[in-house]
């Protein structure tokens, strides 16, 4: 999925960190992914600790973790996903909402392509009603769908806004691949709160952060994929179709500084790595700051290619290269 502020191109460049900070063998370690998005960095360390927590606000990042992470033991699922595949579409809400076609006339899937999610996300909540399926393929097939709608939606890149004409991905008819997650002998846990709040009831070695660092909303850009993943009554609002979202606070200036400082003084983690880049919200010498209170601290930089979401941003800046951070602290206690 291509994600504002993915972490994924970064994800050597940060094991590497870890490692050379907290050493190679990290078999007797918690890790936890507090702002997971996509999972990306809590798959890269699922398999070398010894438990990986991961947690986002936004409930579609929480059915992927609950897969890519939380999942850990084979299931059975060929036949499931060949079910889905051979399912007819039907006119649902996601159809008349958010297709072509549809009574809303909001372009963010093909005709077929909307009325097939709906025949999808309709059978995996059927099979869960009737217990064909236990929660782990439940979420397993959630997260298959949300990433094989996410290949065929009508965007730029994010759910912000659909484009007039269908583009060539969108016009290809959605195939419902296996999200296949790592198999290992761990359990690891997946939460959907707060992460002010949740920092406050867990504990561990390794705390990796990755706020949102500007005000892009994760809520507003990702609506569709919370749509799809909840699948509830809602009236839609305006152009885009947006739902009622949660506005997170570390996108406003107002409040990133103390809500991050609380976040760190709560930690109780004995390393601490944050990823932020240099046109964040929070400069590098607030961040210093804050984190030096707390125990030692150091950086390192590394330059990195900038998310494209669309033409108008890139228009708006001169050089598509950023300089990302990854600030360090090691707690004393
Ligand atoms: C920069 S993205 C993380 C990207 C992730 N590392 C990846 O590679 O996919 C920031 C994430 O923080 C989440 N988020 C924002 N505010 C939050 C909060 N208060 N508590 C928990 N998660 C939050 C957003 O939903 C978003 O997924």
């Amino acid at each position: 999925m291509n994600y504002i502020g993915s972490k994924n191109k970064l994800s050597n460049f940060i094991k590497q960190s870890v490692h050379s900070v907290v050493g190679k063998n990290l078999s007797d370690k918690v890790f936890c992914d507090l702002f997971a998005g996509t999972g990306i960095i809590g798959r890269k360390f699922k398999s070398e600790v010894k438990q990986v927590i991961s947690n986002d606000i936004e409930y579609y990042s929480y059915v992927l973790n609950r897969n890519y992470i939380e999942n850990h033991t084979p299931i059975e699922y060929h036949h499931l996903i060949g079910e889905l595949n051979d399912l007819h579409g039907v006119k649902g809400f996601v159809f008349e909402e958010y297709s072509e076609n549809g009574h809303s006339q909001r372009q963010y899937f093909s005709e077929i392509n909307g009325k097939k999610i709906d025949a999808v996300r309709k059978k995996i909540e059927y099979w869960k009603t009737e217990e064909r399926i236990c929660g782990n393929q439940y979420y397993f097939l959630l997260a298959s769908l949300l990433e094989s709608a996410d290949k065929v939606a009508n965007t730029a890149s994010v759910y912000g806004a659909f484009l007039k004409k269908l583009k060539k991905s969108a016009q290809r008819d959605i195939k419902i691949e296996p999200a296949l997650f790592e198999i290992n002998e761990n359990d690891h846990k997946v939460f959907n709160i707060d992460s002010n709040e949740l920092v406050k009831k867990i504990s561990g070695d390794i705390l990796y952060l990755d706020p949102p660092y500007n005000s892009r909303q994760y809520g507003a850009n990702y609506h569709l994929l919370n749509t799809i993943a909840r699948y509830d009554s809602f009236a839609p609002k305006g152009k885009t179709g947006l739902r009622s979202y949660k506005k997170s606070v570390y996108c406003s200036k107002i409040s990133v500084t103390n809500s991050f400082e609380d976040l760190i003084k709560n930690a109780k983690f004995k390393y601490t790595f944050l990823s932020y880049n240099n046109e964040g919200l929070m400069n590098e010498n607030e961040i210093k700051s804050i984190m030096s209170k707390y125990g030692k601290y150091d950086m390192i930089t590394i330059d990195y290619q900038r998310f494209k979401a669309d033409k108008e941003e890139n228009r708006n800046h001169k050089s598509n290269s950023t300089i990302e951070y990854l600030h360090i602290l090691e707690k004393q206690n």
